[in-house]
């Protein structure tokens, strides 16, 4: 079997079992800040798990593709040294959402893996584990299905701890978990390694293929346990595992999507061997890369974007070490797109970026690399021992991306080590520092293990009432008074939690004798956070409240969230169809919009773009909201957002004439479109590459604008005495004679110098048949000085001149000498004899020097000083 029918038959055979097929999730979880990627299944439907969420099934399948890098699942160090870890790869699941439990989902685990309808896998082969309480689960395998006692393996807690253990599976450090039972395929005594459990397990002859977990339990953040509202189930079975069990192969690698894609590395690499580890780490790591930049990760300095930007550098430096000498990451996007584009069709679409990006990227590491290996070899030829400092190791990996391995391979050559210590400590200080810098002050979820959600209510609302579920002050639950600042949950409000890039409101809760003034609000778990303070009163659960969002605010807030829609739509449009939001904030002053786009936006795409939005801000069409499932969504052709959390029942917002703009979104947002008013656009930059920034301005703010730009065009045409019709005409003209006038004074200038060497000349007195020229040419610059002495030299023939200035408060000072005299008196000494007066220094060469001094009023003993200079020097 292929590895896309072991896909199809997973699908196809939970379908027939009453699950609904549902599409795999993008790689960027949806609003989930406990978690970096998508690392399993069961992630999209945690909610669904904790309760929160209907999704109109209890059954559910799915394909997903999982990253595991970073965050609390990471295998990058192992990949392509051992036989199945990845960053990335595919997971086959079905769920059960208090729908079935542990009987049925044994049974279809069994069935599919051992019923010659399906994969046939022989019996005799499988393994099995279970948590070691796990009584029910033990005797399912053993009495129903009749796996033998010895092939059944029970495994508990490690060290002790509890829930510590392979049997019991957790999402993360908070949300579902689970006892879970795992099936195991024995790959052959000819393989080496011992069943689960034994001291030998690592090995490969026992590889798990399937775990069943028994999702009982949600983890709060201060680890507490609390039941699910109904037990359910959620499945885990890596796609490459189970098919090279079936292709009858012990390596991941060996399967024949990993031995395509092996020959395609080859292939970029001029034909290198494909059964070096590198060959596999680069195999592996294009399938991570290509995905997480198809949805929407870009390389960068920080989280996701950091992990991938780890993932592409490590790439190239195996490309290095097996000899390539340019990019060549980016070829390898064509061949995994004709492998896994028909399976992934959002591949296809954003291939042509992902090349774009991961060439520059390669081309920044190999500028980057460069700098950091002469960091480092400066650092190592000023070594006073054999160890290199921690922070050198820690700033080549902060500063120029050097993973630490990378480092150390280095030192290895040089037969040098590195301070792990040293390097951990700076690491452990930057860590700190991240979170004395992250966003919350406090952390408001600490105290909160609260069930259920809050309601919102605000849609078409500015207020409501609702009833206190929590107050939190210092992260702790309790009762505040006037002065405390706190958190206050209600079970319904109508203040809007930051979400979409919309901020959240502010306004005011209100009681018989008390008040709660709200400057932020913020969504944690399902429930809104009124973040603010009490001004009167006291307030606590229980207590009803009236809720009023500040109205203005939120409604100017409503022009620029619907301009957003407008303005992306308009992007699209114009600039074309690989626009995709990396970001955006709307707020009452403004709306701020991040979308990927190779160049900066010419001036008249701009105004094309700004054109279309206002067109339909004219249009005046009503915005409609519909609320519906993603099916129908994705049938009106809604573009979704990455990082979103979509649910089953989505928000549907369009607005424009012929379905201009239709967007999922659950932000609030105008009536009709022509409560906008008007929408400029202010700046256009670029923030990262390949990403530009648009900042915009709707209504009162946008003709404020408008008016602010025109008076200042007003005050032009008073100073340059036009109108707007000639303005520009007179500042053209105004600039043009200014350039002519410079031009003028530059000649003048020199006329001046000329005509003053005349003068000069002159004056010149006799010192031993030397002639002396000394003189103070006020305001002269110095060019003008350095011209009129060349003129006195030739002039006079055997003479020592000295020149000198003020300006600005600054003497400038400038020396001459005939050459034939430069034997005996040389203009750089003069200098240094005669500088000294005006507080400065000089010198030069024997026949031309220059100086300067701060002190204008030594300037007439400087010149004084001349005379008396020659006659002791010239030796006569
Ligand atoms: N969620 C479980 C896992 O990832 C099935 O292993």
């Amino acid at each position: 079997m292929k590895t896309a029918e072991v896909r199809s038959a997973f699908l196809e055979y939970f379908r027939q079992q009453g699950h609904t097929i549902v599409p795999s999730s993008s790689l960027v979880p949806a609003d989930d800040p406990t978690l970096l990627f998508t690392n399993a299944g069961m992630n999209q439907f945690k909610d669904a798990f904790l309760g929160r969420e209907d999704r109109g099934y209890t059954r559910a399948v799915s394909a997903q593709r999982c990253v595991r890098a970073g965050g609390k699942h990471n295998d990058l160090e192992n990949v392509g040294y051992t036989a199945r870890h990845h960053t990335f790869f595919e997971m086959l699941g079905n769920f059960s959402f208090g729908d079935y439990f542990k009987k049925e989902a044994i049974h279809y685990a069994w069935e599919f893996l051992t019923s010659q309808d399906w994969l046939g896998l022989d019996k005799e082969r499988l393994w099995v584990t279970v948590y070691e309480t796990d009584e029910e689960a033990y005797r399912i395998w053993n009495q129903k299905i009749g796996v033998p006692e010895a092939r059944i393996v029970c495994i508990g807690d490690e060290d002790d701890v509890p829930y510590k253990s392979d049997n019991f599976w957790a999402m993360g450090d908070t949300g579902p978990c689970g006892p879970c039972t795992e099936v195991f395929y024995d790959h052959g005594p000819e393989v080496e390694g011992g069943p689960p459990g034994s001291p030998e397990e690592d090995g490969d002859r026992y590889i798990e293929i399937w775990n069943v977990v028994f999702m009982q339990f949600n983890r709060t953040a201060d680890g507490q346990m609390h039941n699910l509202p109904s037990p359910s189930v959620d499945t885990g079975m890596g796609l490459e595992r189970i098919t090279a069990v079936l292709q009858g192969v012990h390596s991941n690698y060996e399967i024949d999507l990993f031995q395509d894609l092996l020959a395609a590395v080859s292939d970029v690499l001029g034909g290198v061997d494909t059964s070096q580890a590198s060959v596999r780490v680069i195999a592996d790591h294009i399938r991570s890369c290509a995905f997480l930049i198809s949805d929407g990760v870009m390389p960068s300095n920080e989280g996701r974007g950091f992990v991938l930007r780890r993932i592409i550098r490590r790439a190239a430096r195996h490309g290095n070490k097996l000899g390539a000498t340019g990019a060549f990451f980016h070829k390898l996007v064509a061949p995994l797109e004709s492998l896994m584009g028909e399976a992934y069709p959002e591949l296809q679409k954003a291939r042509p970026q992902i090349e774009k990006i991961l060439l520059q990227e390669e081309q920044q590491f190999a500028r980057t690399l460069e700098k950091g290996l002469r960091l480092l070899e400066d650092d190592i030829s000023r070594l006073e021992n054999n160890e290199i400092p921690g922070e050198t190791v820690f700033t080549l990996y902060d500063t120029y991306g050097f993973p630490v391995d990378l480092t150390n391979d280095i030192a290895r050559e040089r037969g040098l080590t590195l301070d792990l210590e040293g390097y951990e400590k700076a690491m452990e200080a930057q860590r700190e520092r991240a979170r004395a810098a992250s966003k919350f002050g406090v952390d408001y979820n600490a105290g909160l293990s609260l069930s259920g959600h809050t309601e919102f209510v605000g849609y078409n609302n500015f207020h409501g009432k609702g009833e206190v579920r929590a107050v939190l002050v210092d992260g702790e639950q309790k009762q505040a008074t006037v002065g405390d600042h706190a958190v206050v949950i209600l079970d319904q409000t109508p203040f809007y939690a930051e979400a979409g890039g919309q901020v959240g409101d502010t306004g005011v809760l209100s009681w018989a004798g008390g008040r709660f003034e709200v400057e932020d609000t913020r969504k944690e778990d399902g429930h809104h956070l009124h973040i603010g303070r009490v001004v009167a009163g006291e307030v606590e659960p229980g207590m009803s409240v009236d809720a009023e969002v500040n109205g203005e605010r939120r409604e100017k807030t409503a022009l620029n969230h619907s301009a957003t829609h407008l303005l992306h739509a308009a992007l699209r449009e114009v600039l074309g169809e690989h626009v995709a939001q990396k970001g955006s904030l709307v707020n009452a002053e403004r709306l701020r919009f991040d979308f990927s786009h190779f160049e900066a936006v010419t001036p008249e795409e701009m105004a094309r773009i700004e054109d279309r939005v206002n067109e339909q801000v004219r249009a005046n069409t009503g915005v409609e909201t519909r609320v519906t499932d993603m099916e129908t969504a994705k049938s009106m052709g809604a573009m979704a957002l990455f990082g979103e959390k979509y649910g089953d029942t989505v928000r549907v917002l369009s607005m424009g004439t012929d379905g201009f703009s239709i967007e999922l979104c659950g932000g609030t947002h105008v009536h009709r479109t022509g409560d906008i008013g008007l929408c400029r656009i202010v700046a256009e930059t670029g923030i990262s590459s390949g990403v530009r920034r648009i900042e915009a301005l709707t209504g009162d703010a946008a003709l404020a604008h408008d008016r602010s730009v025109e008076n200042q065009l007003n005050r032009i045409c008073g100073l340059v005495k036009g109108s707007h019709e000639n303005v520009v005409e007179r500042v053209e003209g105004l600039s043009e004679r200014n350039r002519s006038m410079e031009k003028e004074i530059e000649r003048l200038k020199a006329k001046l110098a000329s005509s003053a060497g005349s003068d000069l000349a002159s004056s010149a007195v006799d010192v031993n048949g030397i002639k002396v020229v000394a003189a103070d040419m006020q305001g002269a610059d110095r060019k003008a000085l350095m011209e009129t002495a060349d003129q006195l030299r030739n002039k006079l023939g055997t003479a020592v001149i000295l020149l000198g200035a003020v300006e600005d408060g600054k003497v400038t000072l400038v020396a001459g000498v005939t050459k034939d005299l430069t034997g005996t008196l040389k203009a750089g000494d003069l200098m240094k004899s005669v500088a000294p007066k005006v507080d400065g220094k000089g010198g030069g060469r024997p026949d031309m020097a220059q100086g300067g001094g701060s002190d204008p009023d030594g300037l007439p003993d400087a010149i004084a000083a001349v005379e008396g200079w020659v006659r002791d020097n010239s030796g006569a």
